[in-house]
């Protein structure tokens, strides 16, 4: 182990310059009683190199790999948090942060309940427990009359981790499971071809196209967090773990299913930017354990404690503000219109084309001529701001009229065109998307007729923006990336009914009531396919010849 790059505080340091036992069982034997951890050394190489360290040590913490999902939790937030939950008359005997870093908090813990009597900590990188281990030892050297649990500290892969021997030593003592799990997907481990998953890593049981375009892709703190409750919700205790909001929002989706015996769950919203500068949106997910199941869960500011809105499930409908939701719940059904998604190429460097004098200049930097044919203006989420837009920045080439269209006949009449693919052919190749694989060499999707539809009404999936945008022909059809959605009319007048009818403040606060601002794609298309225009076009306008 190299002592060199661990933060040892003075108090610890001094400790060991002054101890002058050899036997390592004997200084574990001392350790234990000074520190309350377990077997401190596992092996006598690594006191020895401790020993040599501290004559010299003059300690930094190294970097941690992204494929950590590594955010350590600050002192300050970390005993908020348990401050929090002490004031919440939590009072816990067992301790369990299973991916504990270098564990603030168990030490704010410590600090904060007398009550604790055992103390369980994994964690996979070996320099933090170290960390952790000399800190808790500066802090009862310093602190000698503290109350000083039993700590287990393990350095283990938590997907490894048999938490059964844990669990069986619990005995009905009110437990505490508390943490920051790694913030990184399954997905961005496997673009760093990083092991650090789960055996089971399709556990969403994600199929077919799903897996592909992303539904089987997880945060690994939400997998954390559901094998926490599925392993302790039976227990007597309470459950406080600093997640994403994306996966307390998956985790109260899932307890429909899951069913846990968990209540009082608590959305409650931090600042990661500045906690963690992470530019994501977190909050700390509590929940009792041991309890009749609760579907909801209350969200408040942690900072102030102030009420924002209750998020769950409501007559059997997942909304992101139930009591707005209630309030506009007769729009919830089935829109009677398809809403589409745009064109995706993945293929950004060549496919996204700007307009110059006498042809086209593409992302590369690379100016050249095409046929007009199979040019088409295409908007993008960033211009659907406006009510209406009859222009594009962008252009692309629409390789197939429908999905899975062999291009080659269509090119053979366009030299040009034909060329310029051709001589990027290795873009297209290069696509990672398995719904590439076996479709011809520059397939696109997200293309069928409804594309070609004149006038539109569309929307953007990834801001929080929820009015619809009227999209018009000028010369030639328009049409949309695949960061967008839209339904496609043959004619003005119904694609401004539409429009018209969307944008309506009851419509606008109903999509508000049930959609959720931080995901990565906000306005989805399920989303969408609630609207129940139908119904309430038929209910309160049925002068509109559209829907008879
Ligand atoms: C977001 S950090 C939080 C650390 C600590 N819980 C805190 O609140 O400061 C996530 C921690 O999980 C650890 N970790 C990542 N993958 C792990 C694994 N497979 N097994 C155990 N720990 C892991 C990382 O090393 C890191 O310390």
């Amino acid at each position: 182990m190299d002592f060199d790059r661990i933060n040892i505080g003075l108090e610890a340091i001094s400790f060991f310059r002054k101890e002058q036992k050899t036997d390592f069982q004997k200084i574990n034997q001392l350790l234990r009683e000074q520190s309350g951890v377990i077997n401190f050394f596992e092996n006598e190489n690594d006191y020895i190199q401790l020993k040599q360290a501290v004559e010299i040590s003059s300690p930094v913490v190294c970097k941690s790999p992204i494929e950590y999902g590594d955010y350590q939790t600050n002192e300050n937030l970390a005993t908020a948090i348990t401050k929090y939950l002490s004031a919440k008359q939590i009072c816990p005997q067992v301790l369990i942060e299973p991916t504990c870093g270098k564990g603030s908090f168990i030490i704010s813990a410590i600090k904060t309940f007398d009550s604790l009597q055992q103390i369980f900590g994994i964690e996979i990188q070996k320099k933090y427990l170290w960390q952790l281990k000399f800190e808790l030892l500066d802090y009862f050297l310093k602190n000698p009359a503290a109350n000083k649990p039993e700590i287990f500290l393990y350095h283990y892969n938590i997907f490894e981790f048999e938490f059964q021997n844990i669990k069986s030593r619990i005995d009905g003592r009110e437990l505490l499971i508390i943490g920051n799990p790694p913030w990184v997907t399954n997905s961005t481990l496997s673009s760093l071809n990083s092991n650090n998953v789960p055996v089971k890593s399709n556990f969403k049981q994600a199929k077919g196209i799903d897996a592909m375009t992303g539904k089987g892709n997880f945060d690994i703190g939400e997998y954390i967090s559901l094998k926490m409750l599925d392993l302790f919700s039976k227990e007597n205790g309470n459950f406080a773990f600093l997640i994403k909001n994306s996966v307390i929002k998956n985790i109260v989706y899932e307890q429909k299913r899951n069913n846990y015996p968990i209540s009082n769950i608590e959305k409650l919203t931090i600042n990661a930017q500045k906690e963690f500068r992470a530019a994501v949106d977190a909050s700390l997910f509590v929940c009792r354990f041991n309890t009749t199941p609760e579907f909801t869960a209350r969200e408040f500011d942690f900072y102030s404690a102030k009420p924002k809105v209750t998020m769950g499930w409501i007559n059997n409908k997942f909304a992101s503000d139930t009591e707005k939701y209630k309030k506009y719940q007769r729009f919830d059904g089935i829109c009677p219109f398809e809403w589409r998604q745009g064109i995706k190429h993945d293929c950004v460097k060549v496919m996204e084309l700007e307009r110059i004098d006498g042809g086209f200049r593409n992302a590369l930097g690379e100016e050249f001529e095409l046929e007009e044919d199979l040019v088409y203006g295409i908007l993008k989420s960033s211009d659907l701001k406006g009510e209406s837009i009859d222009t594009s920045r962008k252009y692309t080439i629409v390789t197939q009229k429908k999905i899975g269209q062999d291009t080659k006949l269509i090119l053979e009449t366009l030299p040009k065109t034909k060329a310029y693919l051709e001589r990027h052919k290795d873009h297209f190749l290069q696509r990672k998307s398995s719904i590439y694989k076996g479709k011809p060499i520059f397939s696109i999707f997200g293309v069928g007729d409804y594309s070609f539809k004149p006038y539109k009404v569309a929307i953007s999936g990834l801001y929080k923006q929820t009015r619809f945008t009227l999209v018009k022909p000028n010369g030639t059809v328009l049409l949309l990336d695949d960061t967008c959605y839209f339904i496609g009319f043959d004619t003005l007048e119904e694609a401004e009914k539409i429009q018209h009818e969307l944008n309506k403040p009851e419509i606008q606060a109903f999509i508000e009531s049930f959609m959720f601002t931080d995901a990565k794609r906000v306005i989805t298309k399920d989303l969408l396919m609630r609207i129940d225009l139908g119904l309430f076009s038929q209910q309160r306008h049925r002068d509109i010849s559209l829907f008879d």
